[in-house]
């Protein structure tokens, strides 16, 4: 297996960073991960601007976009698998042991996992934990992402795999690694940006493409929404059938199924969008 790391593809078990990265010291990093199928890679263009808009958020230098395309090209190429997950992290590089910068650059790497495709439907629990939706991290994809590995954790005690915070006011938020879509007298909702939830990438082409309305939901309408889904690079639209102990028989309902439909046709009809 062959990743990119320092300029160029290196063997994944003799790569190194040093024990000293800020990535690794203090999670002073971002990541995009990317879905690859028979070694292209899906939406690069928007994974690239947001890993800037993370990059700017977190006092980065921007990342440079032609280096992590050759990157990426490199990567599927040496590693040919049906479906793979492509992930980019890039880090304020080696550093002091606190939280102030060092300055000897930043850490690329890119590597590549095999995936297998999800199942049309999923169960997941909710968490007592909140989303600070006025974090200084707020929307930005950092590798800070261990209460992500707590409340995940959780969810896979319960047979779930995701779990869904509220944030600080109590308002539906998103999972571990995916957005929240739930249905409302047959129309689709979703929690705004506001609500402290990552800019999905997969959220903002489920919105563009079935209409889905951004609104301000309270946590409790995971008890009464018709249906509820899920989006994600990996999951694309998933269908939930548990929520707690809510069961919702028949998932994916009729608005899911469609949603999935459209995802589907859309996606294999662009693979940049
Ligand atoms: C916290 C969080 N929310 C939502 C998502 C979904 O975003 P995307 O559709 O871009 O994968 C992710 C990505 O994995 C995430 O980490």
């Amino acid at each position: 297996m062959k990743i990119w790391l320092d300029g160029g593809l290196q063997d994944i078990d003799s790569a190194r960073v040093s024990v000293l990265d800020h990535g690794l010291t203090v999670g002073d990093g971002i990541f995009e991960t990317m879905k690859a199928a028979d070694g292209r890679p899906f939406a690069l263009t928007r994974h690239l601007d947001r890993l800037t808009r993370s990059a700017r958020g977190l006092g980065l230098p921007d990342p440079d976009h032609e280096e992590i395309r050759r990157a990426c090209a490199a990567v599927l190429e040496a590693n040919p698998m049906p479906l793979g997950r492509l992930r980019l992290t890039y880090t304020g590089g080696h550093g002091p042991l606190g939280s102030d910068r060092g300055d000897r650059g930043t850490t690329l790497v890119v590597a590549l996992g095999e995936t297998a495709p999800r199942p049309d439907s999923t169960a997941v629990i909710t968490v007592p934990w909140t989303r600070n939706e006025r974090g200084a991290l707020a929307g930005l994809k950092t590798t800070s992402y261990a209460e992500n590995v707590v409340a995940l954790a959780r969810a896979r005690e319960h047979g779930a795999s995701e779990a869904l915070f509220a944030n600080t006011v109590g308002q539906l938020c998103e999972g571990t690694g995916s957005n929240v879509f739930v249905v409302l007298d047959g129309e689709i909702h979703t929690p705004p940006l506001a609500s402290g939830c990552l800019a999905g990438i997969t959220r903002a082409l489920t919105v563009e493409w079935t209409g889905a309305k951004e609104t301000e939901l309270p946590l409790d309408v995971l008890e009464r929404a018709e249906e509820v889904f899920l989006t994600s690079t990996l999951r694309d639209v998933q269908a939930v059938h548990r929520i707690d102990d809510r069961e919702l028989p028949g998932a994916p309902g009729p608005v899911t199924a469609k949603a999935m439909r459209i995802f589907a046709e859309r996606a294999a009809d662009d693979l940049d969008p």
